[in-house]
């Protein structure tokens, strides 16, 4: 299989509004993130996934654009826009767009001209439907944000879909003017240099909402077939689709290069291994590790050269994994590093979401006044409404709330965490004072660092990008094991996903040891007790 620059990066994932305030206003804005590339290149990552930086009312905090081609005024102009492309490209760190196109704002030009006439030429760019003969709604559809999907219109004399917020009307994918104008934007934007697109809620373009299929519908992939052909086909980018119901079988659809998709998708199998099945993400049991094992091992092997992976345990979605599947307390340090490493040595692309790095984690809230998220909002007052106790309702919230990951970014101990010298638009988590970027640069045993060595251990060693993956199943329960092997060449991966100590039993060899999260190692694998969150990786011999 062909190699491509995508395959042999880490991408790192900004959330521009809590990254670096530069005007002091308590907003993150796109000077901040210039500022802040050199930090990044340290990091060594190759790529910037950029959450919206798009006009929009903020409804969704950018996922409602009002003007694909504008800047949202309070992160800065175009040319700031261009200016980090730019810069960036001097760090060869590649601008990544976030593509919202299963959505506008309500506030966009498109919307504001088709909900005026049933005769407008954009009328047809959105759902619409008629109130049944009884007066009901077309049908009972929900919204993942709570409440109707429909929303009537008064403007429109007409229901509107609206999968998301009622401020984000549904785009209709079956006009084909609608899609010449996406791609049209989406060439506008790869003039500008920038290295792909990162595609927000892709699987559910091709929605038929009479027959209530909302993800993988009937046209899905000809139309990204159709995009590829129009806009990045020809540019060696790096497209990543957010695809949550994909299964290896459609992954390899999306992303075997022969089908002329995408580069890769983010799947949600494992993230979804804590909730209660068949309920929602709010409904929470605990995390069984062979089941994250059996998983990560299905998709490691599954995809096999026929597509690729993209590797994540967190993004701007969902809550800090050192605080989720990690030790947030006495672990904190350990855990993340084990779980970087158990991450960092699959085969796939590695995406870091910003804090991450030095082992950010969530931040509890006692009432709801002190949420700013739309979708914890929404979904407080209609579970309040269906009876549930507010305790715990603020409990799915505090495990997994998106403000939990959306937190400022805590650079120094100084106010604000360094991240602004006005209140932030969201309070940073106090714990900021001793953990922060600088207080990770200053020691050489942090978080940071392991992070840092597993991008460089990964640029250098092709059987980290393409060795072939196993799982070691003659594990404890808890201990997650896997090889990987390379042109003759093999290395094993040991985590203990505890915090009790569990033992490990190898026969081979070791080389040499590769990386570690622990010192005091003992590389006497043939019975060897690991100590809580212990994780390393060692070369094996012949
Ligand atoms: C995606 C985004 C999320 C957003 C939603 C609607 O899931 O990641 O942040 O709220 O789509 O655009
Ligand atoms: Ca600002």
């Amino acid at each position: 299989m062909k190699k491509y620059w995508w395959q042999e990066i880490v991408m790192y994932q900004i959330y521009p509004r809590s990254f670096q305030d530069s005007n002091n206003d308590g907003i993150g804005d796109l000077q901040g993130i210039i500022s802040r590339l050199d930090y990044l290149q340290k990091l060594g990552i190759g790529g910037i996934w950029l959450s919206p930086v798009y006009q929009s009312p903020n409804d969704d905090n950018g996922y409602d654009i009002s003007d694909y081609e504008a800047i949202m005024s309070e992160f800065g102009t175009m040319a700031d826009m261009e200016k980090l492309i730019a810069e960036a490209d001097k760090r060869d760190i590649k601008i990544i767009m976030d593509l919202v196109v299963n959505h506008t704002s309500d506030e966009h030009q498109w919307f504001i001209e088709a909900r005026q006439s049933k005769t407008s030429e954009y009328r047809d760019f959105y759902v619409w439907r008629d109130a049944q003969e009884n007066g009901e709604l077309p049908n009972d559809l929900q919204s993942i944000f709570s409440g109707n999907a429909w929303e009537w219109d008064e403007v429109a004399g007409q229901y509107y879909l609206h999968f998301f917020s009622k401020k984000q009307p549904d785009l209709n994918w079956e006009n084909a003017k609608l899609r010449q104008k996406i791609y049209e934007m989406m060439n506008f934007w790869i003039d500008k240099g920038i290295g792909g697109f990162r595609m927000d809620v892709i699987d559910m373009i091709s929605k038929v909402p009479d027959q209530k299929i909302i993800g993988n519908g009937p046209h899905l992939h000809d139309y990204l077939k159709e995009m590829h052909h129009a806009t990045f086909g020809d540019k060696d980018l790096l497209t990543v689709g957010e695809t949550w119901g994909a299964t290896p079988e459609i992954a390899k659809q999306y992303s075997n290069p022969a089908h002329h998709e995408l580069s890769m998708i983010f799947q949600f199998e494992h993230v979804g291994l804590d909730e209660i099945p068949g309920k929602s993400k709010w409904d929470l049991r605990p995390l069984q590790i062979s089941e994250l094992k059996q998983v990560f091992s299905k998709w490691q092997t599954e995809l096999g050269d026929e597509g690729w992976n993209s590797l994540f345990w967190n993004n701007h979605d969902l809550p800090r994994i050192v605080s989720r599947w990690g030790n947030d307390g006495d672990y904190r340090v350990e855990s993340a590093k084990m779980l970087a490493i158990l991450l960092h040595m699959m085969k796939g692309t590695p995406y870091i979401y910003q804090g991450e790095e030095i082992g950010m984690t969530n931040r509890p809230i006692s009432t709801i006044s002190e949420v700013n998220d739309i979708e914890s909002i929404n979904m407080y007052q209609e579970r309040l409404a269906q009876g549930f106790e507010a305790s715990d309702i603020i409990h799915s919230i505090n495990a997994k709330g998106r403000d939990n990951a959306r937190t400022p970014m805590q650079w120094d101990a100084s106010n604000d965490a360094g991240f602004s010298k006005a209140e932030p638009w969201l309070p940073v988590n106090p714990n900021y004072q001793t953990i922060n970027v600088a207080a990770a640069l200053a020691d050489d045993q942090s978080i940071f660092y392991t992070y840092q060595r597993l991008i460089q251990l990964r640029k250098k060693h092709d059987l980290i990008k393409f060795g072939d993956f196993e799982l070691i199943n003659e594990t404890e329960a808890e201990v997650f094991a896997y090889r990987r092997t390379y042109q003759g060449e093999k290395w094993l991966i040991v985590s203990n996903f505890s915090e009790q100590s569990n033992f490990f039993t190898f026969d081979g060899k070791v080389d040499k040891l590769i990386i570690a999260n622990m010192t005091d190692l003992s590389l006497d694998l043939n019975h060897k007790l690991l100590r809580p969150y212990e994780a390393f990786v060692v070369k094996l011999r012949g």
